[in-house]
């Protein structure tokens, strides 16, 4: 939908449509994200940010280049300031052609002279243009845009130049007789007084617009009841802008060290949620062969699972190989996996493991999968370790944004953390079967999943079976990641306790030859290392009991 159709939509609306100013994409998006309806892309801020004063010092190209920068950086409507539209109105014809074209929703033209001066600039020449040619000007640009719903506001300037009351409903008149959509009678004054007397005195035929620069105290809903359809709040960004980065400026440079702003300014994490990493993250994992960057992967898939609760599904295959839809659990985590661009897949066989044969993947074997757990069978395919490493349970299902998720962490270690767990745990929903390896972690979500992890990241700090639950703020999911050096740390002090421990109690285990990967975490974590939490709320789903099997079935796309 043209963005100009979202902004007539917007003026059906019973309350009045608030608007902000930008100078950039990034300014576009907070005032997004502030919940506006839309932006405005105000000349003066534009002109600022250039370092340049408000008067028509910028081309039009000029201007247009950062509309468009603007109006890609946001789903809102933006209505672009256009001065006097560049000239006269053969200019302003080549104006709505061009801002049509980008997807702007809108333009706004002001009746000051070419060059023009910002409305509140004092000492300096100010010229308005006739009635007759500004209203050719608002004609030229109704009959050059192509789509109805473009809009074009006609602003005067009859206040801000001391010409009068009369005079400014006089022009107002004329401009929507030429075809405005609305008009904007600005105002330099300090109180509302003079927007209010011109809106008492309009006769309606088209909405009113209200820049609120320096008439501070009206509100919008003050303004809308006074019958101002668009407030805007047209540069209040810039000016914060400018005196926040004054400040940090100064201190910097005063105090030599960058430690005392930074509880002031945004997190580096919040930038680049701003610019959407994730994106360019996500992107990178589809499209670029970094395979010799990327981990490699290793599934276990050596257990035999609780065949029991399993109502005999795993009698005559291993557990990896239960389909769903017609695809196996073990060839939907090989698709997953490929999807973000890790391509060196290897599963260590076990039960019934001479049934997985899937094709181009690399096959390590426990022979002793009924004695031992899963730190042995991991240590079966010690050989594909060396290097960065994802480790996958056989019997989970996730979407590929876990993964993502997962592979940006930037930790040596780092175990993805359900927190619904934690939600169905306070509200007494639980598993019938499955023993969840819990995780206590050292910044658990408030009561629900609505919190951002410290900058630093969560940190695991109690990770098993026995955990207490009500300690516990998080379910292990089955996805772990080691770079290069987690991935040394662990051979290296599994080396080093293994022939000792072999057979002694290790963490929950009754001995290491049965010992759980999170019980080797939880020795790390105990020796000093640290193991990020990779917070997710859902997004997978794991296979225990038949239960499970029929519920993941369902809610599985074929
Ligand atoms: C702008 O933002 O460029 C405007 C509004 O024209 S004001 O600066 O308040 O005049
Ligand atoms: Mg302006």
């Amino acid at each position: 939908m043209p963005k100009a159709t979202l902004l007539r939509k917007l003026l059906l609306e019973c309350h009045p449509a608030l608007f902000a100013g930008a100078h950039n994409g990034l300014s576009a998006k907070l005032v997004e994200s502030a919940g506006f309806d839309g932006i405005w892309a105000s000349g003066f801020e534009i002109s600022a940010s250039f370092g340049l004063p408000d008067a028509n010092l910028l081309s039009m190209s000029e201007n247009l280049a950062v509309v468009r920068s603007i109006n890609e950086a946001t789903n809102l409507p933006v209505i672009a300031d256009c001065d006097n539209g560049y000239g006269n109105a053969i200019n302003v014809i080549r104006t709505v052609r061009e801002y049509e074209k980008a997807d702007i929703a809108g333009i706004c033209i002001e009746d000051n002279l070419f060059p023009k001066r910002c409305s509140f600039y004092e000492g300096v020449r100010r010229e308005l243009e006739s009635l007759e040619e500004f209203s050719g000007k608002i004609r030229a640009a109704k009959q050059a845009q192509r789509h109805a719903d473009f809009v074009v506001i006609a602003r005067t300037e009859a206040l801000i130049a001391g010409l009068g009351m009369e005079e400014a409903l006089r022009r107002a008149h004329a401009y929507a007789q030429a075809g405005a959509d609305l008009i904007l009678a600005h105002s330099k004054a300090k109180d509302a007084n003079e927007v209010v007397e011109f809106a008492r005195r309009w006769n309606g035929c088209c909405p009113l617009v209200a820049i609120p620069t320096t008439y501070v105290s009206a509100s919008a809903d003050f303004l809308y009841q006074q019958g101002h359809r668009i407030v805007i709040f047209a540069n209040q960004g810039i000016r914060t802008a400018v005196q926040a980065m004054r400040a940090t400026f100064k201190e910097l440079r005063h105090t030599g060290t960058s430690s005392t702003v930074e509880d002031r300014i945004a997190p580096l994490a919040e930038i680049y949620d701003l610019v959407k990493l994730a994106d360019l993250q996500s992107q990178e994992a589809q499209f670029l062969s970094l395979t010799s960057a990327r981990p490699r992967a290793i599934i276990l898939a050596a257990a035999r699972g609780f065949e029991k609760e399993l109502g005999g599904l795993t009698r005559d295959r291993p557990k990896c190989l239960l389909s769903i839809h017609g695809k196996t659990l073990l060839q939907r985590q090989v698709e997953a996996l490929r999807a973000v661009n890790i391509h060196d897949i290897s599963v260590v066989r076990g039960y019934q493991g001479d049934k997985i044969l899937l094709p181009e993947l690399k096959y390590f074997e426990n022979p002793r999968y009924e004695e031992t757990h899963n730190l042995i069978s991991l240590f079966c395919a010690e050989e594909w370790m060396k290097g960065a490493f994802i480790m996958v349970y056989d019997d989970i299902l996730f979407e590929e944004s876990i993964l993502l998720k997962l592979l940006r962490s930037q930790a040596d270690i780092a175990v993805v953390v359900d927190h619904k767990w934690h939600e169905d745990h306070q509200n007494g929903i639980q598993h019938p079967v499955s023993r969840p390896e819990l995780v206590q972690t050292s910044h658990p979500p408030a009561h629900f999943y609505r919190f951002l992890p410290p900058e630093n990241g969560n940190r695991v700090l109690r990770i098993g079976r026995m955990l207490s639950k009500d300690a516990a703020d998080g379910e292990f999911v089955g996805l772990a990641y080691f770079s290069e050096r987690g991935s040394e740390l662990l051979r290296k002090t599994f080396h080093q306790l293994y022939p000792e421990r072999r057979h002694l109690p290790f963490h929950e285990a009754q001995a290491l030859e049965q010992a759980t990967l999170a019980d080797l975490l939880q020795y790390l974590i105990d020796q000093g290392h640290a193991v990020a939490a990779v917070g997710i709320y859902k997004g997978w789903m794991e296979v225990d009991t038949f239960e499970d099997y029929k519920e993941v079935w369902e809610k599985t796309q074929e």
